[in-house]
C-alpha cells in the first residue's frame, strides 16, 4: 500500500490549481451572479486535456488515470464548481461511455472532438416523472428499419444549450422494461430537437441547465450505443463513474471553503486575539479537516478501483455520499467562520455553500447512493 501520488499526478493537481487560479478566479462571482457560462475558460480546459482526461490520445485524449482526474476535478472545483460540472459531464459521462461503448465509427465522429473541447457533450437521462426513478423512462425511441423516431422531454440538462452531441436515454420497448431502452447520439440541429429555457438555479449558476424536447426526431441506427436494449446498463455504467467525478466535485468545494475559512480565521481578530484561538472556531477547522481528508480518501480509492479494473459502483456511490455531505457541512461551517462577512459575494463562501447542495441532489441523490450502498451490503 503506497498512500504517496507519483510525479505526474503532482504535476497534473498543480496544473489544475494555476489553472483554476489565473483562469478560473477572476470573473467568477459575476459570472454566478449573472449565471453566465464560461466559454472561454472551458475553450482552455479543453485546449490543456481537461476535458478528456481519461480518454485514449488515439482519440484526442491525455490518456491520464482517474486519480488524475480526481486531482484536478478538486482543484477546478475548489474555485469554480460550475466549470467543473461542465468537465465532469464530459469527461465521465460522455467521453467515458462513448470510449468503453462506442463504436469504432462513433469514436472517429465524435470521442475525438469531444475529447479536446472542441465540441461539448450532455448526458440526458433525467425527465419531468423520471429523476430517481430512472427506469421509468417517458420519452420513446420507436424503432422504424433503418432509424429511431424520438419523442420526448429530458429535464435539467446540464451543458443543454452548449453542447453539440448529447447522449439521450430513452425507451423502445415498453414491454421489456429497462432492458427496452437505448442510449442514442443525437446532434445539436437535428429536426424536431429544440432546447427549452435555461433554468434559474441556487448554485452552480454558470453552468447550463436546460430541458430539450423531441419531437419525430429522426436518428440514424447507427447512433445507437451499444446493443438494442443496452441503454440502461449504459447509462447506470456511466453513472457509476460519473459519481467518482461528482463526489471530487464535492471534495473541492469543501476544501476550497475549508482552506478560505482557514485564512480568514488567522486574520480576523475578535476579543483581542486572531479567532483561530477562539476553541469554537479552532475545533469546526479540526472537523473539517477531518472530514475533508476522509472524503479524499474515499474519492481516491473509488479512482484507484476503476483504475484497477475493481468494482466501483459502491466505492463511487460511498465517496460521492459522504463527500457531498462534507461539502454541505463545511461550506456551511466556513460562512459561519466568516461571520457577516461570510454572507457577502466577495468572500466566496456564500456562493460555495450553494454549489455544495447539487452535489447531494444530482447523479443520483444521497438517498439514491443510500439504496445502491445498501442493496450492495444486505445481498451480501
Ligand atoms: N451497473 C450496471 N448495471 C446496473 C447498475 C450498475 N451500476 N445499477 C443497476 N444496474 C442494472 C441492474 O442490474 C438491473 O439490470 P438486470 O435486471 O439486468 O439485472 C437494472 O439496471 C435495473 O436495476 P434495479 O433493478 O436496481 O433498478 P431500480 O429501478 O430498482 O433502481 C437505481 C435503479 C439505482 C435507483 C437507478 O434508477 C438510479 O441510479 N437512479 C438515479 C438516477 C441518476 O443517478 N440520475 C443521474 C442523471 S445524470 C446527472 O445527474 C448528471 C449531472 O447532474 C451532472
Ligand atoms: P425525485 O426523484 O423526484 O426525488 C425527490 C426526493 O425523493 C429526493 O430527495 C429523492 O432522494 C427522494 N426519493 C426518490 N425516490 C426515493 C426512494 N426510492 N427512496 C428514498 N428516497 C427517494 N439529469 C441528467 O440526466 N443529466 C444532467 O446533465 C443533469 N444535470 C442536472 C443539473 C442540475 C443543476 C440539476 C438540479 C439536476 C440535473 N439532472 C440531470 C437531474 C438530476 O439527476 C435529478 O434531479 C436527480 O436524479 C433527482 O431526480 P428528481 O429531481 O426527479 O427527484
Amino acid at each position: 500500500m503506497d498512500f504517496k501520488l507519483t510525479e505526474e499526478h503532482l504535476m497534473i493537481q498543480q496544473a489544475a490549481r494555476d489553472f483554476a487560479q489565473t483562469e478560473l478566479l477572476p470573473g467568477v462571482i459575476e459570472r454566478d451572479e449573472t449565471q453566465t457560462f464560461p466559454t472561454e475558460q472551458i475553450k482552455k480546459m479543453g485546449e490543456l486535456g481537461f476535458l478528456g482526461m481519461m480518454v485514449d490520445p488515439k482519440y484526442g485524449g491525455s490518456g491520464l488515470d482517474t486519480i488524475s482526474y480526481v486531482l484536478a476535478m478538486e482543484e477546478i472545483s475548489k474555485i469554480d464548481a460550475s466549470a467543473s460540472v461542465v468537465m465532469s459531464v464530459n469527461n465521465s459521462l460522455v467521453c467515458w461511455g462513448l470510449q468503453t461503448f462506442g463504436t469504432e465509427e462513433q469514436k472517429q465522429k465524435y470521442l475525438t472532438r469531444l475529447a479536446t473541447g472542441e465540441i461539448i457533450g450532455a448526458f440526458c437521462l433525467s425527465e419531468p416523472e423520471a429523476g430517481s426513478d430512472a427506469t421509468s423512462q417517458k420519452t420513446t425511441a420507436i424503432d422504424k428499419g433503418d432509424h429511431y423516431l424520438l419523442n420526448g422531454t429530458k429535464n435539467w440538462i446540464t451543458n443543454g444549450n452548449t453542447a453539440d452531441v448529447y447522449l439521450v436515454i430513452a425507451q423502445t420497448d415498453v414491454e421489456k422494461k429497462h432492458k427496452g431502452i437505448n442510449a442514442l447520439i443525437i446532434e445539436k440541429g437535428m429536426p424536431g430537437f429544440e432546447i427549452g429555457a435555461k433554468e434559474q438555479k441556487l448554485g452552480i449558476r454558470g453552468s447550463d441547465t436546460h430541458s430539450l424536447m423531441f419531437t419525430d426526431v429522426k436518428v440514424p441506427k447507427e447512433n445507437r450505443i451499444g446493443e438494442d436494449g443496452f441503454g440502461f446498463k449504459f447509462a447506470m455504467k456511466t453513472l457509476s463513474g460519473g459519481r467518482i467525478g461528482i463526489a471530487s466535485q464535492a471534495l473541492g468545494i469543501a476544501s476550497g471553503a475549508y482552506e478560505l475559512a482557514l485564512k480568514y480565521s488567522k486574520e480576523r481578530k475578535a476579543f483581542g486575539t486572531e479567532i483561530c484561538n477562539h476553541q469554537a472556531i479552532a475545533f469546526k477547522l479540526a472537523d473539517m479537516a477531518v472530514s475533508i481528508e476522509a472524503a479524499r480518501h474515499l474519492c481516491i480509492k473509488a479512482a484507484w478501483d476503476k483504475d484497477n479494473h475493481n468494482n466501483y459502483d459502491i466505492s463511487g456511490a460511498m465517496a460521492k455520499l459522504y463527500a457531498s455531505q462534507v461539502a454541505m457541512d463545511t461550506t456551511i461551517e466556513a460562512v459561519q467562520i466568516h461571520g457577516g462577512n461570510g454572507y457577502v459575494k466577495e468572500y466566496h463562501v456564500e456562493r460555495l455553500m450553494r454549489d455544495a447542495k447539487i452535489t447531494q441532489i444530482y447523479e443520483g441523490t444521497s438517498e439514491i447512493q443510500k439504496i445502491v450502498i445498501s442493496r450492495s451490503i444486505i445481498s451480501q
